[in-house]
């Protein structure tokens, strides 16, 4: 994917999205799994809260600015000034504010939350969510690791609401392209995947992402959880079952030496890797490789990842299908793609989930999806911490 800057709040050029397109507010195409929930469809408009009125939160309010189907409603935060600053936005004027979200929970009648708060409260809050009788939208990662994951789709079950993980790549035109291809046979049995979630420098510098107990780990859980999602998606998400990773920190807990981008981290709190890579087995025999880094020694930003099958590949870097067709090699370029843009990819994902509760379709990001990539971050986690030694996943 094209890697352009422009001048916006810097959470929109996080994971190298295009900005320069314009807005469109495209469908996905191909969900992967049904709205198994049992939940009721609602064709309403949603009583809608957000739990973390941080960073992210902006991209949520962006996008549901263009969405008639929700209504924010409610507002929660632990940080009063993250509250004012939520009812600044559009949308939330007349939205209530809240200190607490269990308080949130009781005294509102919602129909969906979106939790984005730091990976560690992930599952509580969402479970607590499922529990009051909300349909939950969860923020990548979808928790802490893979037992978490398992509570919180149980009560999913249990409360026959649907839960999404908020992977928003999976969404955009080129991905998009490449699982259908995938999906037609163009590419054959997909051998192996190639994945980078690379920054020359981009320690963030808010939140809490340096903190290993907040966050469950660095940028393998934070950015390369991204480009893992979805590279699995269009691989047509088999299922992972070993693992091999290393992982180093050698920059990010001492103090910044260079100008970049985001310049003074807390390096103090710095508990996480600076650079992991990993290697995934899946059930199908193919390998997904992953290098992931906040501050690699390299010529600049790499998000994007490669696939590599009998018959086909693909790069979302060239947005190309690389094809034997007819006696030649082809490099097969879609005449049009739609614009994937931010806010189009959070319009997606979350239309995506307003439809699966108002309309019954099926969510493409379900909780066990969430599982299935927490399991591959988790085994290159785990395998690393052994030095490297393959793990079962
Ligand atoms: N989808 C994406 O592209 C994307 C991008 C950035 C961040 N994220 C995810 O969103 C989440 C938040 O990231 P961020 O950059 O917004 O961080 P942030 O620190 O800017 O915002 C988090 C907010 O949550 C609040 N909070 C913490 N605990 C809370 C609680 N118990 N109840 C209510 N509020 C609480 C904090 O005060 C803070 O304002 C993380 O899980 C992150 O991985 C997703």
């Amino acid at each position: 994917m094209r890697n352009e800057t422009s001048v916006v709040p810097q959470v929109f050029f996080l994971y190298g999205i295009n900005m320069s397109y314009p807005v469109l507010r495209p469908r996905p195409f191909a969900p992967t799994d049904g709205n198994a929930s049992g939940a009721t469809p609602t064709p309403k408009r949603l009583r809608w809260a957000i739990v973390g009125t941080g960073n992210i939160s902006a991209s949520h309010i962006r996008a549901i600015e263009q969405m008639p189907e929700i209504e924010i409603v409610a507002g929660c935060d632990i940080k009063p000034e993250r509250l004012m600053w939520f009812r600044q936005q559009p949308g939330c004027q007349n939205a209530a504010i809240y200190g607490d979200y269990r308080e949130m929970l009781r005294k509102e009648k919602l129909d969906a939350v979106a939790v984005c708060t730091p990976n560690d409260s992930h599952a509580k809050i969402t479970i607590d969510a499922l529990k009051a009788g909300c349909h939950v939208i969860v923020e990548k990662p979808m928790a802490m690791n893979p037992a978490e994951c398992e509570k919180m789709i149980d009560a999913a079950k249990t409360a026959k609401r649907l839960l999404a993980v908020g992977f928003q790549i999976r969404y955009t035109p080129a991905v998009q392209m490449c699982a259908r291809a995938q999906k037609q046979g163009l590419l054959g049995d997909i051998l192996f995947a190639k994945v980078h979630a690379l920054r020359r420098r981009g320690i963030p510098n808010w939140g809490v992402f340096g903190q290993k107990e907040l966050q469950g780990g660095g940028p393998m859980i934070d950015i390369g959880v991204h480009w893992i999602e979805s590279a699995h998606f269009a691989m047509g998400e088999p299922k992972p079952v070993a693992a091999t990773g290393r992982i180093w920190t050698y920059l990010g807990d001492k103090p910044s030496q260079v100008v970049s981008k985001w310049p003074n981290w807390d390096y103090k709190t710095y508990t996480v890797e600076d650079l992991a890579v990993g290697q995934v087995r899946f059930d199908n025999g193919a390998v997904m490789q992953i290098e992931s880094s906040f501050c690699a020694h390299i010529e600049k930003d790499r998000m994007a990842w490669e696939l590599l099958g009998t018959k086909g590949g693909f790069s979302t870097d060239s947005e190309t299908l690389y094809l034997d067709q007819a006696g030649t090699m082809l490099n097969a370029h879609a005449a049009f793609l739609p614009g994937h843009a931010s806010p189009v990819d959070f319009i997606a994902k979350l239309r995506n989930f307003t439809d699966a509760i108002r309309l019954g379709t099926p969510l493409c990001a379900p909780g066990e999806e969430g599982l299935a990539v927490q399991k591959i971050i988790d085994g290159i986690y785990r395998s690393a911490a052994l030095g490297g030694k393959e793990v079962q996943i």
